[in-house]
Protein backbone atom coordinates (compact mmCIF):
# COMPACT_ATOMS: atom_id res chain seq x y z
CA UNK A 1 0.00 0.00 0.00
CA UNK A 2 1.00 3.50 -0.74
CA UNK A 3 0.88 5.72 1.90
CA UNK A 4 0.35 9.29 1.21
CA UNK A 5 3.33 11.83 0.96
CA UNK A 6 3.93 14.31 3.66
CA UNK A 7 4.48 17.34 2.31
CA UNK A 8 5.81 20.26 5.29
CA UNK A 9 5.75 23.71 4.60
CA UNK A 10 8.31 26.24 5.75
CA UNK A 11 10.14 23.32 7.27
CA UNK A 12 13.06 23.42 9.67
CA UNK A 13 16.28 21.61 8.62
CA UNK A 14 18.26 22.24 11.51
CA UNK A 15 18.08 18.65 12.94
CA UNK A 16 17.83 17.06 9.54
CA UNK A 17 21.47 17.47 9.14
CA UNK A 18 24.31 16.71 11.65
CA UNK A 19 26.53 19.79 11.48
CA UNK A 20 23.40 21.48 12.84
CA UNK A 21 23.41 24.74 11.11
CA UNK A 22 20.30 26.83 11.21
CA UNK A 23 18.46 26.81 8.00
CA UNK A 24 14.69 26.17 7.19
CA UNK A 25 13.08 24.98 3.64
CA UNK A 26 9.99 26.26 1.68
CA UNK A 27 8.79 22.25 1.36
CA UNK A 28 10.23 19.05 2.68
CA UNK A 29 8.54 16.22 1.15
CA UNK A 30 8.98 12.50 3.05
CA UNK A 31 9.35 9.76 1.26
CA UNK A 32 8.81 6.12 2.29
CA UNK A 33 8.41 4.27 -1.08
CA UNK A 34 9.87 4.75 -4.55
CA UNK A 35 6.60 4.78 -6.13
CA UNK A 36 5.82 7.93 -4.12
CA UNK A 37 8.57 9.63 -6.60
CA UNK A 38 6.40 9.47 -9.67
CA UNK A 39 3.10 10.35 -7.78
CA UNK A 40 4.91 13.70 -6.02
CA UNK A 41 2.53 17.09 -6.89
CA UNK A 42 4.70 18.88 -9.58
CA UNK A 43 6.82 21.81 -8.96
CA UNK A 44 8.67 24.35 -10.36
CA UNK A 45 11.13 24.81 -7.73
CA UNK A 46 14.43 23.53 -7.36
CA UNK A 47 14.05 20.04 -5.25
CA UNK A 48 16.91 18.32 -3.57
CA UNK A 49 17.48 14.86 -1.83
CA UNK A 50 18.59 14.29 2.16
CA UNK A 51 19.13 11.21 3.55
CA UNK A 52 21.12 11.20 6.89
CA UNK A 53 21.87 14.84 6.73
CA UNK A 54 25.78 13.81 7.87
CA UNK A 55 27.07 15.17 4.40
CA UNK A 56 25.05 18.12 3.97
CA UNK A 57 25.44 21.26 5.11
CA UNK A 58 22.86 24.61 4.05
CA UNK A 59 24.49 27.79 4.54
CA UNK A 60 21.31 29.54 3.39
CA UNK A 61 17.59 29.04 3.39
CA UNK A 62 16.91 26.63 0.90
CA UNK A 63 13.84 28.07 -1.29
CA UNK A 64 12.44 24.49 -2.76
CA UNK A 65 11.71 21.43 -2.06
CA UNK A 66 13.66 18.80 -0.01
CA UNK A 67 12.67 15.05 -0.72
CA UNK A 68 13.41 13.78 2.51
CA UNK A 69 14.72 9.86 1.91
CA UNK A 70 12.83 7.39 4.72
CA UNK A 71 13.10 4.83 1.69
CA UNK A 72 13.68 1.60 3.34
CA UNK A 73 14.34 -2.30 3.36
CA UNK A 74 16.58 -5.50 2.48
CA UNK A 75 17.46 -8.05 0.62
CA UNK A 76 19.90 -10.20 0.13
CA UNK A 77 20.42 -12.99 -3.36
CA UNK A 78 22.61 -15.59 -3.65
CA UNK A 79 25.29 -15.99 -6.39
CA UNK A 80 27.51 -18.55 -5.18
CA UNK A 81 30.20 -17.60 -2.30
CA UNK A 82 28.71 -14.28 -3.13
CA UNK A 83 25.19 -12.38 -1.97
CA UNK A 84 24.19 -9.40 -3.79
CA UNK A 85 22.92 -7.34 -1.14
CA UNK A 86 20.00 -4.62 -2.06
CA UNK A 87 19.55 -2.03 0.76
CA UNK A 88 17.08 0.99 0.21
CA UNK A 89 18.33 4.41 0.32
CA UNK A 90 16.74 5.69 3.91
CA UNK A 91 18.44 2.50 5.65
CA UNK A 92 21.23 3.78 8.11
CA UNK A 93 24.80 2.83 6.85
CA UNK A 94 26.20 1.35 9.87
CA UNK A 95 22.81 -0.89 10.62
CA UNK A 96 23.55 -2.37 6.83
CA UNK A 97 27.01 -3.10 7.77
CA UNK A 98 25.97 -4.51 11.40
CA UNK A 99 23.57 -7.31 9.75
CA UNK A 100 25.73 -7.68 6.70
CA UNK A 101 28.82 -9.09 9.33
CA UNK A 102 26.20 -10.94 11.73
CA UNK A 103 24.79 -13.12 8.60
CA UNK A 104 28.78 -13.34 7.82
CA UNK A 105 28.62 -11.67 4.73
CA UNK A 106 32.07 -9.76 4.02
CA UNK A 107 33.54 -6.77 2.53
CA UNK A 108 32.38 -4.08 5.01
CA UNK A 109 33.95 -4.47 7.75
CA UNK A 110 36.24 -1.44 7.00
CA UNK A 111 33.34 0.86 6.43
CA UNK A 112 31.83 0.58 9.96
CA UNK A 113 30.41 3.38 11.68
CA UNK A 114 30.56 5.70 8.96
CA UNK A 115 27.43 8.33 9.62
CA UNK A 116 24.75 8.83 6.91
CA UNK A 117 21.92 6.95 4.80
CA UNK A 118 22.90 4.05 2.34
CA UNK A 119 21.65 6.52 -0.44
CA UNK A 120 24.08 8.92 0.42
CA UNK A 121 26.87 6.46 0.13
CA UNK A 122 27.66 6.47 -3.78
CA UNK A 123 27.09 10.14 -3.45
CA UNK A 124 30.87 10.91 -2.34
CA UNK A 125 31.80 7.71 -2.74
CA UNK A 126 32.25 6.79 1.19
CA UNK A 127 35.79 5.38 2.20
CA UNK A 128 37.65 4.34 5.13
CA UNK A 129 40.55 2.85 6.08
CA UNK A 130 41.86 1.31 2.76
CA UNK A 131 38.13 0.56 1.46
CA UNK A 132 35.80 2.39 -0.76
CA UNK A 133 32.26 1.96 -1.49
CA UNK A 134 32.75 1.81 -5.13
CA UNK A 135 34.84 -2.11 -4.30
CA UNK A 136 31.86 -3.02 -3.46
CA UNK A 137 29.27 -1.85 -5.42
CA UNK A 138 27.27 -4.01 -7.88
CA UNK A 139 24.86 -1.29 -9.15
CA UNK A 140 22.59 1.87 -7.69
CA UNK A 141 18.67 1.95 -8.31
CA UNK A 142 17.71 5.77 -9.23
CA UNK A 143 15.25 7.53 -10.38
CA UNK A 144 16.16 9.27 -13.31
CA UNK A 145 14.79 13.26 -13.29
CA UNK A 146 15.39 13.34 -16.65
CA UNK A 147 13.83 10.58 -18.54
CA UNK A 148 10.93 10.87 -15.91
CA UNK A 149 11.38 7.12 -14.93
CA UNK A 150 12.98 4.46 -12.81
CA UNK A 151 16.87 3.52 -13.98
CA UNK A 152 19.75 0.92 -12.99
CA UNK A 153 23.51 2.36 -12.69
CA UNK A 154 26.06 0.18 -13.07
CA UNK A 155 29.00 0.90 -11.13
CA UNK A 156 31.53 1.93 -14.42
CA UNK A 157 27.89 3.91 -14.90
CA UNK A 158 28.63 5.73 -11.11
CA UNK A 159 31.61 7.23 -12.41
CA UNK A 160 32.96 6.76 -8.86
CA UNK A 161 36.56 8.61 -7.73
CA UNK A 162 37.92 9.47 -4.34
CA UNK A 163 34.74 11.31 -2.58
CA UNK A 164 33.62 11.93 -6.04
CA UNK A 165 30.42 10.39 -8.59
CA UNK A 166 28.21 11.20 -11.32
CA UNK A 167 25.53 12.13 -8.43
CA UNK A 168 27.89 14.25 -6.93
CA UNK A 169 29.64 16.49 -9.77
CA UNK A 170 28.86 14.51 -13.17
CA UNK A 171 25.13 15.51 -12.87
CA UNK A 172 24.30 16.64 -9.83
CA UNK A 173 20.37 16.22 -9.17
CA UNK A 174 19.37 14.11 -12.31
CA UNK A 175 19.30 10.72 -9.95
CA UNK A 176 17.40 10.22 -6.81
CA UNK A 177 19.26 7.32 -5.72
CA UNK A 178 16.51 4.41 -4.15
CA UNK A 179 18.84 1.60 -3.18
CA UNK A 180 22.36 0.43 -3.74
CA UNK A 181 23.03 -2.82 -4.29
CA UNK A 182 26.61 -4.85 -3.11
CA UNK A 183 28.08 -8.01 -3.75
CA UNK A 184 29.68 -8.74 -0.94
CA UNK A 185 31.27 -12.07 -0.26
CA UNK A 186 30.78 -15.44 1.65
CA UNK A 187 34.76 -15.65 1.91
CA UNK A 188 36.58 -12.88 4.39
CA UNK A 189 39.14 -11.82 3.09
CA UNK A 190 39.96 -8.86 5.52
CA UNK A 191 42.03 -5.74 3.93
CA UNK A 192 44.28 -4.66 6.77
CA UNK A 193 46.74 -2.47 4.20
CA UNK A 194 45.89 0.90 5.78
CA UNK A 195 48.61 1.78 8.35
CA UNK A 196 46.50 3.24 11.27
CA UNK A 197 44.64 -0.29 10.81
CA UNK A 198 47.48 -2.55 10.60
CA UNK A 199 49.13 -0.76 13.56
CA UNK A 200 45.65 -1.17 15.71
CA UNK A 201 45.65 -4.90 14.84
CA UNK A 202 49.39 -5.11 15.85
CA UNK A 203 49.23 -3.06 19.05
CA UNK A 204 46.10 -5.54 19.87
CA UNK A 205 47.91 -8.71 18.90
CA UNK A 206 45.45 -9.66 16.06
CA UNK A 207 47.67 -11.37 13.32
CA UNK A 208 44.47 -12.96 11.28
CA UNK A 209 41.48 -11.37 12.66
CA UNK A 210 37.96 -12.11 12.22
CA UNK A 211 35.10 -10.06 10.37
CA UNK A 212 33.87 -9.26 13.89
CA UNK A 213 37.51 -8.21 15.15
CA UNK A 214 38.39 -6.31 12.33
CA UNK A 215 35.21 -4.22 12.35
CA UNK A 216 35.83 -3.76 16.19
CA UNK A 217 39.16 -2.41 15.47
CA UNK A 218 38.20 -0.08 13.21
CA UNK A 219 35.14 0.91 15.52
CA UNK A 220 37.70 1.69 18.10
CA UNK A 221 39.87 3.94 16.18
CA UNK A 222 36.97 5.95 14.90
CA UNK A 223 35.37 6.49 18.53
CA UNK A 224 39.32 7.44 19.21
CA UNK A 225 39.58 9.72 16.71
CA UNK A 226 36.74 11.52 15.49
CA UNK A 227 33.43 12.90 17.49
CA UNK A 228 29.93 10.97 17.56
CA UNK A 229 27.62 13.48 16.14
CA UNK A 230 25.29 12.75 18.50
CA UNK A 231 27.25 14.24 21.34
CA UNK A 232 29.21 16.84 18.64
CA UNK A 233 27.79 18.05 15.76
CA UNK A 234 29.81 17.56 12.90
CA UNK A 235 30.04 16.28 9.22
CA UNK A 236 33.30 14.24 9.19
CA UNK A 237 35.94 15.16 7.23
CA UNK A 238 35.78 18.57 5.96
CA UNK A 239 37.88 18.62 3.59
CA UNK A 240 39.14 16.60 0.97
CA UNK A 241 42.76 15.17 0.53
CA UNK A 242 44.30 16.99 -1.87
CA UNK A 243 45.53 14.67 -5.00
CA UNK A 244 48.40 16.42 -6.98
CA UNK A 245 50.82 14.90 -9.49
CA UNK A 246 54.25 13.17 -8.21
CA UNK A 247 56.32 16.29 -9.12
CA UNK A 248 54.28 18.87 -6.88
CA UNK A 249 53.88 15.92 -4.04
CA UNK A 250 57.89 15.68 -4.57
CA UNK A 251 58.87 19.48 -3.74
CA UNK A 252 55.88 19.35 -0.77
CA UNK A 253 57.54 16.42 0.82
CA UNK A 254 61.28 17.61 0.56
CA UNK A 255 60.02 20.29 2.97
CA UNK A 256 57.95 18.56 4.70
CA UNK A 257 58.74 14.95 4.76
CA UNK A 258 56.34 13.79 7.76
CA UNK A 259 53.01 14.15 5.50
CA UNK A 260 51.51 11.39 5.13
CA UNK A 261 50.87 10.59 1.43
CA UNK A 262 49.21 7.81 -0.57
CA UNK A 263 49.92 6.58 -4.23
CA UNK A 264 46.68 6.70 -5.87
CA UNK A 265 46.52 3.56 -9.12
CA UNK A 266 46.65 6.99 -11.76
CA UNK A 267 50.10 7.51 -10.31
CA UNK A 268 49.13 10.66 -8.78
CA UNK A 269 49.55 11.34 -5.05
CA UNK A 270 46.85 12.06 -2.22
CA UNK A 271 48.31 14.30 0.52
CA UNK A 272 46.79 14.03 4.01
CA UNK A 273 45.01 17.46 4.83
CA UNK A 274 44.68 16.78 8.32
CA UNK A 275 48.25 16.83 9.16
CA UNK A 276 48.55 20.24 7.03
CA UNK A 277 45.85 21.52 9.18
CA UNK A 278 47.41 20.37 12.71
CA UNK A 279 50.71 21.72 11.19
CA UNK A 280 49.35 25.24 11.28
CA UNK A 281 48.04 24.87 14.61
CA UNK A 282 44.15 24.93 14.38
CA UNK A 283 43.13 21.69 16.32
CA UNK A 284 41.08 22.82 19.34
CA UNK A 285 40.86 26.03 17.37
CA UNK A 286 36.94 27.66 17.15
CA UNK A 287 35.66 30.96 15.17
CA UNK A 288 32.69 31.80 17.41
CA UNK A 289 30.99 28.13 17.81
CA UNK A 290 32.63 26.67 14.76
CA UNK A 291 35.89 24.89 15.24
CA UNK A 292 38.74 22.25 14.58
CA UNK A 293 37.82 18.93 16.51
CA UNK A 294 41.05 18.76 19.03
CA UNK A 295 41.62 15.23 17.75
CA UNK A 296 41.23 15.41 14.06
CA UNK A 297 41.95 18.55 12.23
CA UNK A 298 40.19 17.14 9.18
CA UNK A 299 37.24 17.36 10.83
CA UNK A 300 34.98 20.88 11.69
CA UNK A 301 32.64 21.23 14.83
CA UNK A 302 29.26 22.50 15.85
CA UNK A 303 30.20 23.52 19.17
CA UNK A 304 26.97 24.77 20.32
CA UNK A 305 25.00 27.57 18.08
CA UNK A 306 27.44 27.68 15.23
CA UNK A 307 26.39 30.17 12.93
CA UNK A 308 26.52 30.07 9.00
CA UNK A 309 29.60 33.13 9.25
CA UNK A 310 31.34 31.48 12.10
CA UNK A 311 31.38 28.31 9.61
CA UNK A 312 32.77 30.26 6.21
CA UNK A 313 35.05 32.54 8.27
CA UNK A 314 36.70 28.94 9.75
CA UNK A 315 36.74 27.61 6.20
CA UNK A 316 37.91 29.89 4.36
CA UNK A 317 41.00 31.09 7.15
CA UNK A 318 41.80 27.51 7.38
CA UNK A 319 41.58 27.67 2.97
CA UNK A 320 43.77 30.41 3.22
CA UNK A 321 46.63 29.46 6.05
CA UNK A 322 47.06 25.65 4.25
CA UNK A 323 47.22 28.05 0.53
CA UNK A 324 50.32 30.14 2.10
CA UNK A 325 52.25 27.30 3.74
CA UNK A 326 51.86 24.63 1.16
CA UNK A 327 50.88 26.04 -2.10
CA UNK A 328 47.27 24.38 -2.73
CA UNK A 329 43.57 24.63 -1.73
CA UNK A 330 41.69 22.21 0.54
CA UNK A 331 38.22 21.38 -1.43
CA UNK A 332 35.61 20.98 1.53
CA UNK A 333 33.54 17.11 1.21
CA UNK A 334 30.66 17.92 2.32
CA UNK A 335 27.54 19.46 0.14
CA UNK A 336 27.38 22.85 0.90
CA UNK A 337 23.79 24.30 -0.55
CA UNK A 338 22.20 27.81 -0.85
CA UNK A 339 24.32 31.24 0.27
N1 LIG B 1 46.68 13.06 10.74
C1 LIG B 1 47.34 14.02 11.47
N2 LIG B 1 46.61 14.96 12.12
C2 LIG B 1 45.26 14.97 12.07
C3 LIG B 1 44.58 14.01 11.30
C4 LIG B 1 45.32 13.05 10.64
O1 LIG B 1 48.54 14.04 11.55
O2 LIG B 1 44.69 15.86 12.71
C5 LIG B 1 47.46 12.02 10.11
C6 LIG B 1 47.23 10.67 10.79
O3 LIG B 1 48.05 10.53 11.90
C7 LIG B 1 47.54 9.69 9.68
C8 LIG B 1 47.08 10.42 8.45
O4 LIG B 1 47.04 11.81 8.78
O5 LIG B 1 48.92 9.48 9.55
C9 LIG B 1 45.73 9.93 7.98
O6 LIG B 1 44.77 10.13 9.01
P1 LIG B 1 43.43 9.26 9.05
O7 LIG B 1 43.75 7.82 9.03
O8 LIG B 1 42.61 9.76 10.17
O9 LIG B 1 42.80 9.56 7.65
P2 LIG B 1 42.39 10.91 6.90
O10 LIG B 1 43.06 10.88 5.58
O11 LIG B 1 42.60 12.11 7.75
C10 LIG B 1 40.43 9.70 5.70
C11 LIG B 1 38.99 9.93 5.40
C12 LIG B 1 38.13 9.60 6.61
C13 LIG B 1 38.40 8.16 7.02
C14 LIG B 1 39.88 8.02 7.32
C15 LIG B 1 40.29 6.61 7.68
C16 LIG B 1 38.92 11.72 3.76
C17 LIG B 1 38.59 13.14 3.47
N3 LIG B 1 38.77 11.32 5.02
O12 LIG B 1 40.83 10.66 6.67
O13 LIG B 1 36.78 9.69 6.19
O14 LIG B 1 37.64 7.77 8.14
O15 LIG B 1 40.63 8.39 6.14
O16 LIG B 1 40.25 5.83 6.56
O17 LIG B 1 39.28 10.99 2.85
C18 LIG B 1 34.94 11.15 6.06
O18 LIG B 1 35.07 11.11 4.84
O19 LIG B 1 34.02 11.82 6.62
C19 LIG B 1 35.89 10.45 6.90
C20 LIG B 1 35.88 10.54 8.22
Amino acid sequence: MNRAIEIVRDADLTDLTTFRLPARTAELAILHSPEQIAVLPPTDKDQLVLGGGSNTLFIGNWPGRILLNRLSGLSFEDRGDDVLVTAAAGENWHQLVRTCIDRGLHGLENLVMIPGSVGAAPMQNIGAYGVELSDLTEHVDAWDRVEQRPCRLSRKECDFAYRDSRFKSGEPGRFLITSVTLRLSRRFNPDTRYASLRDALDQAGIDQPTARQLAATVMRLRRHRLPDPARLSNAGSFFKNPIVDEAQARELLSIHPDLPHWPMPDGRIKLGAGRMIETLGWKGKFIGDAGVYARHALVLVNRGRATTADLLALINTIQDSVEREFGLRLEPEPLIIGG
